[in-house]
């Protein structure tokens, strides 16, 4: 069975309560339980974890590459400046796609550039979180690359 790492940055745990304008008033715990539903019918596995400390999410894309078929990851406001999660998922194999829940591109100058997607196979911005389930479905059709 494929398997498929989820991993949200910081803030993220505060999804449903955090600037819901922006982000929404679904919470951290239904996009997880709409991943597991997904994996159900497309008969995949997939782990789903947040944190808010840059080390950690490093430890878990070092160690994804050698467990998993594939990252989904949110890097929060890692995403604009963190050389060192860009170095991370330059270092690893398995494809990561970055999502972003809400545009980035229509929100502050800082947010416009992200450090960490040019080593990414893609980025989904600004579909809120059923941009995770596209994440997974693309790398789906990874099949064989
Ligand atoms: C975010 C966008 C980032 O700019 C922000 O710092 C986040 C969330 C998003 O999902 O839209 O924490 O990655």
């Amino acid at each position: 069975m494929r398997k498929f790492l989820v991993i949200n940055g910081p803030n993220l745990n505060r999804l449903g309560v955090r600037e819901p304008a922006v982000y929404g008033r679904e919470n951290l715990k239904t996009l997880e339980r709409n991943l597991q539903q997904l994996a159900e019918q497309q008969g995949v596995h997939i782990e789903c974890v947040q944190s808010n400390h840059e080390g950690v999410i490093i430890d878990w894309i070092h160690g994804a590459d050698e467990n998993f078929d594939g990252i989904v990851i949110n890097p929060g406001a890692f995403t604009h400046y963190s050389y060192a999660i860009r170095d991370a998922i330059a270092s690893i194999s398995v494809p990561v796609l970055e999502v972003h829940i809400s545009n980035v591109h229509k929100r502050e100058a800082f947010r416009h550039e992200s450090v960490t997607a040019p080593v990414t196979a893609g980025q989904i911005v600004g579909l809120d979180i059923y941009g995770y389930e596209l994440a997974i479905l693309a790398l789906l059709q990874k099949k064989g690359e």
